[in-house]
């Protein structure tokens, strides 16, 4: 058996959608930990394109299991938006194989209020999906849970702490109709998860974790306060389902073959140049959940070298190669000078990172087409001197190399799944 993390390696947007569409053939189980309706996984199956934000990006694979854990945050409207559109799109969804745990918080109608307001106070840039404000509940222990649904009582009390913390602004009798409406319908789904998963393991089953957004997101070990508000490292896929770290076998990272990001927030190899824009353009970099443009610029080793300390990962996914094809060269970052000195860690301090200058070293584009090739070695040299150096640099070896956004548009180097 093995259970398998999927995490993202740097702002978000990795890829991370297709990667786990892939690799779910050979899982039994995809559990979501962490995040919410925030994030934008696409996969795109027979060219068909598909955006998955709140339900696992193995739905497409109509016998698996999916589960939203309980370190995501639910947003049930959002939710049953969701499975209509998958299911207007005949995508078989088989309710007896999507469960929600019961300790899931959710997003409220307040919480999407609550982050319009401080967005105009402090601006993040954030995805406004009240995800941030719905862990400060969670965190200020005033979150009211999945199973509180169930409970009349307990929810209208909960709800009334809520309202009158956030200043009596909303009305009572309309979010608790509203709320107690969806728990007839989710009633369905709701699980002990965590039983049901360690349950799983102990059956030899394989499980992955679907990180969303990136290690540079991640609440503690992010650009912070740029951030999102919850941990997608590799360490919040425990916290974030009740499993524990020895049952954990691989952590896999996603990377980009260069950086985006969106919203606010250092950036130290972004492009803001023709070239950014070239970038963009190719690469269709706008935003799966908002539609805003993303950020483009060179991929950063300093950046990935801390993404690999921080979430344990042992091998590695690269996405977007093709978006490089026309380049005559490519640069790459592989240490920041800072006041006259050279840095090799990416810095702790946002005031130290903003004036950090990166230090580059080119090579030599492949100036080919590459979306067709499925073998490794008949992928061009210079992408494989591209992939090489990244290895030297952060000692972790590639492990699935995306040429393409579809789902065959995809050079496996190893099986992950033991036995599979
Ligand atoms: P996620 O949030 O990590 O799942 O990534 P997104 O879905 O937000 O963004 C990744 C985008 O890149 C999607 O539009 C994918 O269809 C696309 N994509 C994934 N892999 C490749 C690839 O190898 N080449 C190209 N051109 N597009 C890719
Ligand atoms: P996936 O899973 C890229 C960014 C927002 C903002 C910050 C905080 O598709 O990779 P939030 O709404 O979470 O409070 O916003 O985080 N952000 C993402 N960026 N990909 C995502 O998800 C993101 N989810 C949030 O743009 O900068
Ligand atoms: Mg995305």
């Amino acid at each position: 058996m093995s259970n398998i993390i999927v995490v993202g390696v740097q702002w978000g947007d990795e890829g991370k959608g297709k990667v786990i569409d892939f690799l779910s053939e050979k899982a039994d189980i995809i559990v979501r930990y962490q995040g919410g309706n925030n994030a934008g996984h696409t996969v795109i199956v027979n060219g068909e394109k598909f955006v998955l934000h709140l339900i696992p990006s193995g739905i497409l694979h109509p016998d698996k299991i999916c589960i939203i854990g309980q370190g995501v945050v639910f947003n049930p409207k959002a939710f049953f938006q969701e499975i209509e559109s998958l299911k207007e799109r005949n995508v078989a969804i088989n309710d007896d194989l999507l469960y929600i745990s019961e300790d899931t918080h959710l997003i409220m109608p307040y919480h999407l209020s609550v982050e319009e307001t401080s967005e105009k106070i402090h601006k993040i840039g954030t995805t406004g999906r009240g995800v941030g404000p719905a862990y400060t509940d969670k965190i200020n222990r005033c979150g009211i849970k999945v199973i509180d649904l169930f409970d009349e009582d307990i929810f209208e009390e909960k709800l009334q702490i809520n309202l009158v913390q956030k200043g009596n602004k909303f009305d009572l009798t309309s979010i608790k109709n509203e709320y107690l409406g969806y728990a007839k319908e989710l009633k369905k789904y709701v699980k002990n998860t965590s039983l049901f998963l360690n349950e799983a393991i102990k059956n030899d089953k394989n499980i992955l974790f679907e990180g969303a957004q990136g290690t540079l997101l991640d609440v503690d070990h992010g650009t912070y306060p740029y951030v999102t508000s919850s941990n997608a490292t590799a360490g919040g896929a425990c916290t974030g389902t009740g499993v524990g770290p020895t049952k954990i076998d691989r952590v896999i990272g996603v990377m980009k073959a260069y950086s985006t990001r969106v919203g606010e927030g250092p950036f130290p190899t972004e492009l803001p140049s023709e070239l950014g824009e070239a970038i963009r353009i190719k690469g269709r970099e706008y935003g799966a959940t908002t539609n805003r443009p993303r950020r483009c610029g060179w991929l950063d080793t300093v950046a990935l070298k801390y993404a690999v300390r921080i979430n344990g990962i042992d091998s590695l996914a690269i996405t977007k190669l093709d978006v490089l094809n026309e380049l005559e060269t490519i640069k790459m970052c592989i240490g920041y000078e800072y006041q006259g000195q050279i840095i090799k860690e990416f810095p702790k301090s946002l005031k130290v990172l903003r004036e950090c200058q990166p230090i580059y070293e080119e090579l030599p584009g492949w100036q080919k087409e590459i979306s067709h090739i499925r073998s490794y070695n008949d992928l061009p040299e210079q992408l494989k001197d591209y992939l090489a150096r990244i290895n030297e640099i952060i000692e972790v070896k590639f492990k699935f190399i995306s040429v393409g956004p579809q789902r065959d548009q995809t050079i496996l180097l190893d099986s992950f799944f033991v036995g599979r």
